[in-house]
């Protein structure tokens, strides 16, 4: 028989012991409860599979970004305009700058072309890249079943039916790059110095230009484009290509993304489907490509989103 004193002492160990693991373990499951109905409220969609579910490593790439549109609400500030005056040496300064957003704030009413994630929506994006890859893809069918399609720069659709679709909702595009929309398309203008700015406002007011602006605008913000360059891409090349920021964008304004016509074709060639390029060896210029397609893959491997590689 051990003495009283051993029993006492061993019925207040384990009476201590229990009340250890029940308070830890609560702790630990109220924690992952919270965890839980916080990323619950925050982004469930009604997708079945949401891009935003609960992910550290995209949650905390996706809570450094700032709004990504300009708005009356949205200026630059003037630090980010230092950054963006940078990239392509424009001599105008902030207050002109300043001056010339106000002024297209003006000509374009301010419009949301997209809508914030909610429970009792799903959004399903295609991004369609002007790869040569998508020669040959019959994709065409697949790219307009998606609620929203965003195509960039000059990447048409007519002749290319088959393989690239005909519906575009938004199309990204700069000022070099432009062609004309239907008014059923959002212009996302992504300015890279103040001249883009000027040049939405002469193209809507002046009769004689090569693109007409007719359409709801929405312009990109240029901390957006720090924020890709610095965040996602850790400030490799000079700056993102208009493709990588696309598809960065569409992650805020989507819950479903499947990107089209991305990468090098077949050949390794850095073509479009749309012309040939007689130089085979066409690298991406100023722009990181190796290691944006690697972030590509990577978010394909993790499922956040669809990569279609083409043919
Ligand atoms: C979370 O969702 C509930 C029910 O949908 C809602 O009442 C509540 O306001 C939401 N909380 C936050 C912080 O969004
Ligand atoms: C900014 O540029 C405008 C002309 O483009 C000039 O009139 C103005 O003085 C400049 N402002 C500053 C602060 O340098
Ligand atoms: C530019 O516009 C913003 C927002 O209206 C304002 O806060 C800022 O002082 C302006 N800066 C200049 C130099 O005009
Ligand atoms: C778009 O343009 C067509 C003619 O090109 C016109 O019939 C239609 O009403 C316009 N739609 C809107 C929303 O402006
Ligand atoms: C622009 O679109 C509006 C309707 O959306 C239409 O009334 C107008 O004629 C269009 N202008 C041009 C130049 O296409």
């Amino acid at each position: 028989m051990l003495p009283l004193k051993m029993k006492l002492f061993i019925l207040f160990f384990f009476i201590f012991a229990t009340i250890i693991v029940v308070f830890y373990g609560n702790s630990y499951i109220l924690t992952a409860y919270q965890h839980s109905f916080f990323y619950r409220n925050t982004s469930l969609c009604a997708c079945d599979k949401c891009l935003m579910e609960y992910d550290p490593w995209l949650s905390e790439l996706m809570e450094a970004s700032p709004e990504p549109f300009l708005s009356v609400t949205n200026y630059m500030s003037e630090d980010i305009f230092n950054w963006w005056k940078r990239i392509q040496r424009d001599k105008r300064n902030y207050t002109f700058y300043n001056k010339t957003v106000d002024k297209i704030f003006h000509i374009f009413p301010p419009n949301v072309g997209f809508t914030r994630p909610s429970p009792d929506l799903c959004r399903t994006c295609a991004v369609v890249g002007n790869s040569g890859n998508l020669m040959g893809s019959f994709y065409g069918p697949l790219i307009d079943f998606h609620d929203i399609v965003i195509r960039m720069n000059r990447g048409p659709t007519k002749g290319f039916e088959r393989d690239v679709g005909t519906k575009t909702t938004h199309h990204v595009m700069y000022p070099h790059s432009s062609t004309n929309l239907d008014n059923t398309t959002y212009l996302v203008l992504f300015p890279f110095k103040t001249y883009d700015l000027e040049w939405l406002i002469q193209s809507f007011t002046q009769r004689y230009v090569l693109c007409k602006v007719n359409t709801s605008v929405m312009i990109l913000s240029p901390a957006f484009m720090k924020y890709v360059h610095h965040v996602w891409l850790k400030r490799k090349g000079k700056y993102p290509s208009t493709g990588f920021m696309t598809l960065i964008l569409s992650l805020h304004m989507c819950d479903e993304v499947t990107i089209f016509g991305f990468g090098a074709d077949s050949g390794g060639s850095w073509s479009h489907y749309f012309e040939i390029f007689r130089n085979k060896k066409f690298k991406t210029g100023a722009h990181p490509g190796a290691e944006e397609y690697k972030m590509i893959e990577k978010l394909h491997k993790k499922k956040t989103i669809v990569f279609f590689k083409g043919w």
